[in-house]
């Protein structure tokens, strides 16, 4: 027997996507509507397990007026976390360093404690992941995937994608035209740790020549050739699309930082490289821009509203039918949900023999390919 739901909780973890509010909303209206109480964990779960750390209480009650007139809005209200997975949480050890602890024990007994029936946890990979522990512990958990990278397995779409990629095509919009009137090659680093959904996605839609992505392993002279070869063709200019993630055949990925204190490695610095390494095999005069976290800002498309919107009030309906250890997820017209332990550590890279990608082979876009 399903087990009778009279309040939930709200979390929202790991880097933020444009359509976290709407989700907050969904959630609190649906729950609502059910005559169920909602309240917010600030800060992905250090809310419960270090409150101290937050902004304000460490968990509210969150009502339909609070969530009035949030959906357009970047960010989250509550807050998410750059480190806390009470799985490994960090904390300073005596020697200035850092060791991990297992303080998912605590979260448990503070949802009981707090008497929470049901958790909604949004987040990516690593939000998906502590949230299979915590209902392997017992408690009922729902996933919404979330991140603009859309690297998350098992659903077609994750909320702030499209966002993404839509404001990173404008920025390649506007690029052309300085990029011509200079005779330049400009190069736009985009997020995509693992997979190169957003460059893929935005160079094909804002007329980019060259698009490098994780999935690719690129040989930098098969690049220079293809930006030569336009030249001689008396096209100046070019545009190349690098992922964050991209890495040269035999080659690492940039970092900016190494792993540590709880923080994942930071990548970064690939866009700049490539521009140096075509710089000096064209000839040309190449320009980096990193577009970096301006993608995850600003306010949601309408399509990642509605989609955001959608997961939540699924989320709520996934509990009110005794569900648990799922995650909402678009797997076609529908919402379907599927289990989160084949959601967790699975990433949905581009497939390589894809029809997007073939498609981008037959439009001339240069994808670093050794032929
Ligand atoms: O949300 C995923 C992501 O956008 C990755 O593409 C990127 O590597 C990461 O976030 C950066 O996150 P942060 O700077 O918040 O650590």
């Amino acid at each position: 027997m399903a087990r009778q739901i009279r309040r939930i909780a709200i979390s929202t973890g790991g880097g933020d996507a444009p359509g976290l509010n709407a989700v907050i909303r969904a959630v609190v209206l649906s729950a609502a509507r059910r005559g169920w109480e909602c309240y917010g964990i600030r800060d992905g779960m250090n809310g419960l397990i270090a409150p101290e750390s937050c902004v304000g209480e460490g968990v509210q009650l969150l009502t339909p007026d609070n969530v009035h007139g949030i959906a357009h809005l970047g960010g989250t209200i509550l807050g998410s976390s750059n480190r806390g997975n009470p799985f490994h949480f960090p904390m300073p050890d005596k020697s200035g360093g850092w060791t991990e602890q297992d303080r998912s024990g605590d979260v448990v007994d503070e949802c009981r404690a707090r008497g929470f029936d049901a958790l909604v946890m949004v987040g990516g990979d690593g939000t998906m992941g502590i949230a299979d522990g915590l209902q392997r512990k017992g408690l009922t958990v729902v996933g919404v995937p979330k991140t603009i990278d859309n690297d998350l397995d098992r659903t077609y779409l994750t909320f702030g994608f499209d966002t993404a990629s839509g404001f990173a095509t404008e920025c390649i919009d506007r690029l052309h035209s300085t990029a011509q009137s200079h005779q330049r090659v400009m190069v736009v680093e985009v997020m995509g740790r693992y997979a190169g959904w957003i460059a893929l996605h935005a160079g094909m839609a804002g007329g980019a020549h060259a698009i490098l992505i994780p999935e690719i392993p690129f040989d930098i002279d098969v690049v220079a050739q293809a930006i030569l070869a336009r030249d001689a063709d008396r096209r100046k200019h070019s545009i190349v699309v690098v992922a964050e993630g991209a890495a040269p055949a035999g080659g690492q990925r940039e970092l900016a930082s190494r792993a540590a204190g709880g923080h994942a490695e930071r990548l970064g610095g690939i866009g700049m490289r490539v521009s140096h390494w075509l710089e000096d095999r064209t000839g040309k005069e190449c320009r980096p821009v990193v577009l970096g976290h301006l993608l995850r800002g600003g306010s949601p498309s309408a399509f990642d509203r509605v989609s955001a919107l959608r997961f939540g009030a699924a989320a709520v309906r996934a509990l009110d039918e005794g569900r648990s250890g799922v995650m909402v997820a678009l797997t076609g017209p529908g919402i379907d949900y599927v289990p989160l332990a084949e959601v967790a550590g699975h990433t949905k890279r581009v497939p390589v023999g894809s029809d997007i990608m073939e498609t981008a082979r037959e439009l001339g876009i240069c994808l670093g390919e050794r032929v």
